[in-house]
C-alpha cells in the first residue's frame, strides 16, 4: 500500500491592492492542482498602497469563498514564507510578455533561496488578461465603472475610498 501523499500547498503573493476579478480566477484555476491555496499578502515597504495590509486581507476574504483558501499576510521574504507554511509551490499570473522578465527573476531567486518550491506562472481568462490592480484603481478614482472587474465588495470600498 502506497502512503497518502501529502497535502499540496501553493502560495500566491501579491500586493492584492485591491484584490480583482482576475486574481480570483488565478486562485480558483490554483485550486484544481493544489489542496490548499495561500493568497499572501505582502507587506511592501517600497510600496504606498490604496488599501492597508487588514483592508486588503479583508477585501480578499470577502471576494473568495473557498474553505481550502487561506489569507494571511507577510513581511520578509517570500521564499522564507512559502518554507515555513509547507508550500511546495508558488503561484503567479503572467498576463502579457512585458510580465516575464520581472517574473523570471523572481521565479530563480526564490527557486535559489527555497530549492524545492516551484515556481508555476498561469494564465488568466482570455478576458481578463488586460486587468490589473493598478487600472481598477485608477479607473475607480475617476469615478469609472469597475462593477465587472471587482468583487462589489471592492467596488463599494473604492468608493469609499475616493468618495464617490
Ligand atoms: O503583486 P505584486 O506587487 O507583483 O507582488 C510582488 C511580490 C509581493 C510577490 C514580491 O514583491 C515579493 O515576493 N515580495 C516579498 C519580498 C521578497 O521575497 N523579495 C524577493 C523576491 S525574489
Amino acid at each position: 500500500m502506497t502512503a497518502p501523499r501529502p497535502p499540496r500547498i501553493a502560495v500566491y503573493p501579491g500586493s492584492f491592492d485591491p484584490i480583482t476579478r482576475g486574481h480570483e480566477d488565478l486562485i480558483r484555476r490554483a485550486r484544481t492542482f493544489a489542496d490548499r491555496v495561500i493568497v499572501a499578502v505582502a507587506v511592501n515597504p517600497a510600496k504606498q498602497p490604496l488599501f492597508t495590509l487588514e483592508e486588503r486581507v479583508a477585501l480578499i476574504r470577502g471576494a473568495v469563498d473557498d474553505p481550502a483558501v487561506d489569507v494571511r499576510s507577510f513581511d520578509g521574504l517570500l521564499a522564507a514564507f512559502a518554507r515555513a507554511t509547507g508550500a511546495t509551490i508558488i503561484v503567479r499570473g503572467l498576463r502579457a510578455v512585458s510580465d516575464f522578465e520581472y517574473e523570471f527573476q523572481m521565479a530563480l531567486m526564490n527557486r535559489n533561496l527555497a530549492p524545492g518550491v516551484e515556481t508555476v506562472f498561469l494564465v488568466p481568462a482570455f478576458d481578463l488578461t488586460y486587468l490589473s490592480s493598478s487600472l481598477v484603481r485608477e479607473v475607480a478614482r475617476f469615478g469609472g465603472d469597475v462593477a465587472s472587474l471587482v468583487h462589489p465588495a471592492v467596488q463599494q470600498a473604492l468608493r469609499q475610498k475616493f468618495g464617490k
